[in-house]
């Protein structure tokens, strides 16, 4: 079994800005201002207005030679494909059933319900769907009439590791693949811990954290300059 754990440098030459570079995703907007329950109770507008810009930035985009890389090591092997991105290049490029930790800019759910305490009820019902267009202001969730929300996890939310499914599989992983994370957003870079015995281990990235690089095979480069190559070496290896 093979795990690909990406981050948003492998969409960078789909044309979506990471996070963390200069031009970043962020730029011009504070993050505690749109990605956080926070900033939703305080302007919803402005969070749409972020999402929606996402959105339609993400739908023109099209995957790039990693993503196809990928799509293409999933059609030759089990493939467990991780991912903190919320764009969908992967699943354009062939992937199925991607693990979209962070969530997707193609879905939306129901906001938080404040106002019910804990102890009676559930703080969000569980209405989510897959959407075509971004969520507008005044969409209301179908099922209880709250205010829709991008399903994507903001700062302070819970983050759906899958943890019973990652240790089904752990002990199986014969190959870990990173490309194009920081590693520095938690609990995503526990991943890095909780693979570190991996016998075969590569990181890609132009500019890799090295705090995190124990074990790693580190390929020094961009995603589409290494991750094809990985992937036809490993087809040959694997065979
Ligand atoms: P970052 O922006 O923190 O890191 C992007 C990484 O991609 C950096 O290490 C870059 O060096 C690398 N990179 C840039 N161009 C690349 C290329 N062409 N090929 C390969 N790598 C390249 O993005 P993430 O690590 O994904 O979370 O950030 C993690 C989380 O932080 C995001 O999912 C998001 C953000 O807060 C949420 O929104 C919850
Ligand atoms: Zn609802």
């Amino acid at each position: 079994m093979i795990v690909v754990f990406s981050g948003a440098g492998l969409s960078a030459e789909s044309g979506i800005p990471t996070f963390r570079g200069a031009g970043g995703l962020w730029e011009g907007y504070k993050i505690e201002e749109v990605a956080t329950p926070l900033g939703w109770m305080q302007n919803q507008k402005l969070v749409l207005d972020f999402y929606t810009q996402g959105f339609e930035k993400m739908q023109q985009c099209q995957p790039n030679a990693a993503h196809f890389a990928i799509a293409e090591l999933a059609n030759h092997f089990n493939v467990v494909c991780i991912t903190q991105n919320i764009d969908t290049l992967l699943e354009k490029a062939g992937v199925k059933d991607v693990w979209h930790i962070h969530g997707r800019i193609d879905h939306e759910k129901c906001e938080w319900h404040f106002d019910i305490p804990p102890m009676y009820a559930q703080w969000q019902c569980n209405y989510k769907a897959q959407i075509n267009k971004p969520v507008q202001w005044g969409d209301l969730c179908p099922k209880c009439g709250k205010h829709l929300r991008p399903d994507v996890v903001w700062f302070g939310e819970a983050v759906d590791m899958r943890v019973d499914d990652l240790y089904k599989i752990q002990s199986q992983v014969e190959v870990f693949i990173v490309v194009g994370t920081s590693a520095q957003v938690y609990p995503a870079a526990n991943l890095l811990k909780f693979f570190q015995a991996v016998p075969t281990k590569y990181f890609i990235d132009p500019n890799p954290n090295y705090e995190v690089l124990d074990g790693f095979n580190v390929l020094e480069g961009k995603a589409t300059e290494y991750l094809p190559a990985l992937v036809e070496s490993l087809k040959e290896e694997l065979a």
